[in-house]
Order: structure tokens, then sequence, then C-alpha cells
């Protein structure tokens, strides 16, 4: 295929067409924002690690039975994905409190649950992602039904798939956030990208954070994280 114009440019990642109608390129940046886009800047080579870390986790989740958007990565920042129409809804699995669960129910980050939780938040920027529950996607015609039992399925077995694969290389996964996306023919598939970005990964020994939190607490050490999850996943 062959690059065309630009779609689409997002904070972390800019969309291109390709000759291929069903095709689209997914540029990972170094930008990065946090709280609700208060907070900008950049985290050194981010858009490599994202890059190579989602894309790698996607075909461990494809061969697990999740279809993906994965297509092929061209190099370091490039990947050719499944061009989908975006369901939008922000799919948050919690394995243990952190994050807006901890400010929202005044329990301690690290707190573990009896069983994981899924929440979904209406992706729009304006209203900052409110949080929502199904019957206000189906209200509002967001998803069907059909598509809500499709993606509550794919979000619990992709948790279960993606904490052993941590776990091996003693990372906990805290809690992540995932996008679906149709297909021209509505079949969904998991789209966006998993990453240090949308996960909270904790080292399983010592509790470090792993992943954007050092960035949005100003914490530091973010660069170094994103390649010491690469180094441990990838090698
Ligand atoms: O902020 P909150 O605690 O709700 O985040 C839960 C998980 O979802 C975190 O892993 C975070 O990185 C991810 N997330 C995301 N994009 C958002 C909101 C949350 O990737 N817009």
């Amino acid at each position: 295929v062959t690059i065309k114009e630009q779609m689409y440019e997002g904070k972390a990642k800019q969309v291109f067409a390709t000759s291929d109608p069903e095709i689209v390129m997914v540029h990972y940046k170094d930008d990065a924002t946090a709280g609700d886009g208060e907070k900008k800047g950049t985290i050194r080579d981010k858009g490599i690690v994202n890059n190579k870390l989602s894309n790698a986790l996607m075909q461990k989740l494809e061969k697990e039975g999740i279809p993906t958007h994965y297509v092929e990565e061209l190099n370091d920042r490039d990947t050719l994905v499944k061009k989908v129409e975006i369901v939008p809804l922000e799919v948050i699995i919690r394995n243990m409190a952190a994050g807006h669960f901890s400010l929202r129910m005044g329990v301690a980050e690290g707190t573990p649950f009896k069983t994981p939780i899924l929440e979904f938040s209406y992706k729009n920027d304006d209203l900052h992602d409110p949080f929502i529950n199904h019957y206000y996607a189906l209200a509002l015609d967001l998803a069907t039904q059909e598509e809500i039992d499709t993606i509550t399925k794919y979000a619990f077995k992709v948790n279960e798939v993606l904490k052993k694969i941590l776990l091996d290389v003693n990372i906990r996964l805290i809690d992540f956030k995932l996008e679906f996306g149709r297909l021209a023919d509505g079949t969904i598939i998991l789209a966006d990208e998993i990453s240090p970005d949308t996960c909270r990964f904790w080292d399983a020994t010592t509790g470090a954070h792993l992943d954007k939190d050092l960035f949005r607490r100003d914490l530091g050490g973010e660069a170094d994280a994103y390649q010491e999850v690469m180094k441990r996943l990838l090698g």
C-alpha cells in the first residue's frame, strides 16, 4: 500500500489514509497529555515503545482469539491497521484500586478487589469522557446490546491474557483502557493501543510505577520506565 493524506491527529497519534480503503496507517508521536489536556509534554521515544508494545500485545491477543486491528508494523513508529469506526466508549478494566477509582470511592491505591471491575466512559473530549453505564450507551445509541456483550467478553479475556503475559515479566496489571471499533461489515475488533499510556503497570516486587502516572504525577523517570517495560516484554 502507499500512504496518503492525514485523516486525523490525536494527542499521541496521527492517522493516515492509504491506497487500500480498508487500511489506515497509525503514526505514534512522543507527545503526552495528562489531566484532561491540562499538562502537555513529551516522553522521549514513547512513540517507539507504544508502537512496538501495542503491536506485540495485539498479536498475542489475536492468537488467543481476540480480533484486533493490527495488520503490519512498517517501522519504529508506523503501523498499518484495519480501518474501523471507533465505538465511542472507553472500556476500563480494573484489577486493583488506583487513579480515579480511588478518588471516587475513597479506597487506597493498591487495594485488591474480589473480582475485576469493568466500566465505561463516553468518549467525548468536550464532556471530558463522563463515566456512564451500559444503559446510557444503549439509550444514546453508542452501541447495541449485542456489541456491548461482545465488548465485555473481549475486555475480560484481554485482561486474563495480559495479566499472565505481564506477570511473567514481574509486572502487575493494575488497570487499563481499551477501545473497540467496527469494521465495514459491523464486526467488533480491538482497536487503538495497549501501552504504558493506557495501562497502569506496577513492578510486582517493588510496586514502582512503570507507566504514564510518572508523567501525570510529575514523579519523573517516565522515559526510562517505558524503556524498561519494552525491555522486559520484548527483550
Ligand atoms: O484515570 P483512571 O483511573 O480512570 O484510569 C484507568 C485506566 O485507564 C488507567 O490505566 C489509564 O491509563 C487508562 N485511561 C486511558 N485513557 C483515558 C482514561 C483512562 O488510557 N482517557
